[in-house]
């Protein structure tokens, strides 16, 4: 992505309280999306995401600060007037109709706010099928809700979403309906689509994995507030504060050198001197997950200086197939990061 990219969505100094409760569940929050990314608000059950996607959709009024999109104040304009597609997380599909009628409908009862034109009949058909084949949909298209499977339901709402031509499309933890196995798959599809159309999207999630593997950018919240906008490496491998670091990945919190220091499991590789490793320790526990063992070591020694400090350290299965718990390990530290 460039870096002055164009931007389509701009929050400034966002502030929200639901009516009753003083207390502020978004706050004093700024963001920019640049156009055509992909951007997700990442953060836990409660944190604020869903009450974001509402202030830039304009179901809800911010009582501070302001939503721009394409650079113009979204300050009184009702929310079927913006220029914004969602996609919730139960697809929201009317099951009495079929694929064509659930896409068409959106095009019928928007046409006039969205593009100020009327679709004929024709164009809105065109437009319909245009987006069907784009979404892999065409064969599909005299289905009713009930006849498609999980994946398919859910390029149907993007379908639906799509075909407005709205300028950002919002997403709100669209996949968490659907079983683990089949949520990989859409996961890759759903990317694939964000790229083939150039679509800038908002999406939401309380998945790190989701969020790194579909991302250019991730927005990490906690509790109402923004605490680091970065890219999947960026938050990765320079978190800037606890939470995210631990949030983003798995985290150890390392006392080394008067400093403490993140180190990732995966940072850690076995001590193959006969020299003593920065870590000697003691296995507590290990989990086979095929390539990598992952360790819960007691590590007894950092750099040759006794500690009581509990590790989870990842390691190749096939260098490690000796270690066993209760017994004696040594490692070393390949990469490490200090906030
Ligand atoms: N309609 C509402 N009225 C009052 N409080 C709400 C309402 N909706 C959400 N909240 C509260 O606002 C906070 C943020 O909620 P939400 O935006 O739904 O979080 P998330 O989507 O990240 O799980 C939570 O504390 C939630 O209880
Ligand atoms: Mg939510």
């Amino acid at each position: 992505m460039m870096e002055n990219a164009e931007i389509a969505l701009s929050l400034k100094d966002i502030s929200y309280s639901y009516k009753g409760n003083t207390a502020p569940v978004v706050k004093d929050f700024s963001l920019d999306v640049a156009k055509g990314s992909f951007t997700t608000l990442l953060g836990p059950s409660g944190c604020g995401k869903t009450t974001l996607l509402r202030l830039i959709s304009g179901f809800l009024v911010p009582s501070t600060g302001t939503v721009e999109l394409n650079g113009i104040n979204q300050k009184g304009i009702e929310p079927d007037k913006r220029k914004i597609g969602m996609v919730f997380q139960d697809y929201a599909l009317f099951p009495h109709m079929t694929v064509r009628q659930n896409i068409l409908f959106g095009l019928k009862i928007k046409r006039d706010k969205l593009s100020n034109k009327k679709l004929s009949k024709e164009q809105q058909h065109e437009k319909a099928a245009k987006i069907a084949e784009n979404l892999d949909l065409q064969n599909l298209m005299e289905r009713f809700p009930n006849e498609l499977s999980g994946g398919q339901q859910q390029r149907v709402a993007l379908a639906r979403a799509l075909v407005l031509d709205p300028e950002v499309l919002l997403m709100d933890e669209p996949l968490s309906s659907l079983d683990t196995k089949l949520r990989e798959k859409v996961r890759e599809e759903l990317k694939m689509i964000q790229q083939k159309l150039k679509i800038t999207t908002v999406y939401v999630t309380h998945d790190q994995e989701e969020a790194l593997s579909l991302s250019d950018k991730i927005a990490v919240i906690n509790d109402g507030a923004l605490l680091q906008y970065g890219t999947p490496r960026e938050l990765y491998f320079k978190p800037q504060d606890d939470f995210t670091a631990d949030f983003v990945g798995r985290a150890n919190f390392v006392p080394l050198e008067n400093e403490t220091y993140i180190i990732r499991p995966e940072w850690f590789e076995l001590n193959k001197t006969e020299a003593p490793g920065v870590v000697e320790g003691k296995v507590v526990s290990a989990s086979f997950l095929g390539d990598r063992t992952r360790f819960v070591i007691a590590a007894e020694k950092l750099e040759g200086k006794s500690c009581n400090v509990a590790l989870t350290a990842d390691l190749p299965t096939l260098e490690t197939n000796f270690l066993e718990e209760g017994g004696s390990v040594s490692l070393n530290i390949s990469h490490k990061w200090k906030i």
